[in-house]
């Protein structure tokens, strides 16, 4: 969907759609003539239309010969109209339209009387460009009437002055929609076609934004002693790769923030195999890897003051005859054992390899992982909150306001010695599973093994976040984008300037 921001309404064929905030009259805001505003009042009432944040309420009108279809669409309470009321407008407007038939949509929210008509027209783009994400690579069937036709978005405000204000309040989103979208689709690729080694030809084009990209195959892997990651990766016939992105906004003036996701891009489970049912779903295992390239394309799209370190461990975890086995005792890079009691806890072993490079290589203060890593996650927190576990409780604040704040929303949950203690093993230093009783905690307590003096660390458990049964308010069905935001917020908020 092309995107613009207009001074006045363009000539021809469009769908029209007036803002309203809810509590405020619908018709005396609409600016139409007597005989149309009287239709449009009588919509608005047959479809109990108040204003409320994404609602509709549609009439077709007489404008001049000819008749225009239009649509009131709420942005909801003032209060939250800065963002999320005009975000959930467009939303609803391209999950009406996207496969209309419609091919062009005018939001006139010339009217609009409170607040900064720029960033609104952005927040209106962002929503409607987020939920007109599909992936239909592989759909050679749909029917005409089942593709997307809305084309074009054209944004009204009023003056010239507007079309400066949205274009710039447009920029940094506009970057952000684009690393939310490379995320969705790395995640929704199928596991033959995104593996370890075509997730980072995928990558590659980040290059062009200003990102360095930095490969580390098998062999240089092994030399560096990453057993623990190696190890999952051993029974695929797709060698691992550990993918490293970069991105330097300070002019080398400041200290790397790392983002370390897990990229685990098909999961069997291994030796210790998963049943059958829903075993699809864990191509999205490499949700956490996602995210973090999706974060970095946000952040060198809009050239973040920041300095960025994205490191992605990517493997499959297949059986096979070279498989790891149950029992396998396996020596991380950092020089720790761990006794591989479960090959399917394989999220962990990536994780801290990846986590231990990062720490060894560059200068890092603070370091955030990111994992679709337990089920037990989905468990605790549904579709709702991703899990938050940290060393800091700054660190943890921090991402929990920037959770709240981007609506990628996160829950804070504790770790301690007595959990710790938990994954001791009898034969190595650690053992990857405890009991089967606090599951994602234990999880997080064998990565902050790996996390060295002296480090701020946070790790999001995103099982539950990744990927959606059904359609939301940002999103259809399927890849979410998760971390995408909460990272891009973070940042602006904690690392910039
Ligand atoms: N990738 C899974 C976790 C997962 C499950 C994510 C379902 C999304 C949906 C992870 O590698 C895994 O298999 N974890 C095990 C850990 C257990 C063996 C301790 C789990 O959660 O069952
Ligand atoms: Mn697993
Ligand atoms: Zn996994």
């Amino acid at each position: 969907m092309q995107v613009r921001f207009a001074a006045v309404r363009p000539e021809g064929d469009y769908v029209l759609a007036l803002p309203v905030a809810s509590g405020s009259g619908p018709a005396d805001r609409v600016g139409l003539d007597a005989a149309a505003v009287a239709i449009v009042r009588r919509a608005a009432e047959g479809a109990r239309f108040e204003g409320e944040a994404g609602a509709i309420a549609e009439a077709v009108v007489p404008e001049g010969e000819s008749v225009r279809r239009l649509l009131l669409v709420g942005t909801g309470a003032a209060g939250d109209a800065e963002r999320n009321g005009f975000e959930q407008a467009g939303s609803a407007l391209t999950a009406r339209l996207l496969t209309s038939g419609e091919k062009c949509l005018v939001v006139d929210i010339a009217r609009l009387t409170a607040g900064d008509a720029g960033a609104a027209a952005a927040h209106v783009a962002l929503g409607a460009l987020l939920r007109g994400w599909r992936h239909d690579t592989y759909r050679t069937k749909l029917p005409a009437k089942a593709k997307p036709s809305l084309a074009e978005l054209v944004i009204v405000g009023g003056d010239d002055a507007f079309v400066a204000q949205a274009q710039a309040a447009w920029a940094p989103l506009k970057a952000l929609a684009d690393g939310i979208a490379f995320t969705r689709e790395l995640v929704s690729e199928p596991a033959n076609i995104i593996y370890p080694e075509s997730f980072v030809e995928r990558c590659q084009p980040l290059k062009d934004l200003g990102v360095e990209i930095e490969v580390l195959d098998e062999k240089a892997m092994a030399k560096l002693g990453m057993g623990a990651l190696l190890g999952v990766a051993q029974g695929s016939a797709r060698p691992a790769r550990l993918l490293v992105m970069k991105w330097d906004g300070t002019g080398g003036t400041k200290a790397p923030i790392a983002f370390v996701g897990k990229g685990v891009t098909f999961d069997t489970g291994g030796i210790s195999i998963k049943p059958a049912g829903g075993m699809e779903d864990m191509k999205w295992d490499m949700g956490g890897a996602g995210a973090v390239a999706g974060a970095m394309k946000a952040l060198a799209g809009r050239k973040a003051k920041a300095h960025v370190i994205g490191v992605c461990g990517l493997v499959e975890n297949m059986p096979d005859g070279k498989a790891q086995r149950p029992g396998d005792v396996v020596t991380s890079m950092s020089g720790q054992t761990i006794e591989v009691i479960n090959t399917d806890a394989e999220g962990r072993l990536v994780l801290c390899d990846a986590i231990t490079w990062v720490q060894k290589t560059h200068k890092v203060k603070t370091v955030i992982d990111l994992a679709t890593l337990t089920g037990a996650m989905i468990i605790a927190l549904g579709h709702e909150h991703g899990g938050l576990f940290s060393n800091n409780d700054d660190l943890a604040d921090q991402l929990v306001a920037a959770g709240k704040a981007s609506g990628d929303k996160l829950w804070h949950f504790p770790l301690s010695d007595t959990y710790d203690k938990l994954i001791d093993s009898p034969i190595a230093d650690m053992k990857n599973v405890g009991p089967r009783d606090a599951g994602s905690i234990t999880a997080a307590q064998f990565i902050k093994r790996y996390v060295e003096d002296g480090v701020r660390w946070a790790h999001l458990d995103i099982a539950g976040m990744v990927w959606a049964a059904k359609p939301g308010t940002l999103w259809d069905k399927g890849a979410t984008g998760y971390g995408v935001r909460l990272l891009d917020r973070l940042v602006a908020d904690q690392f910039e300037g």
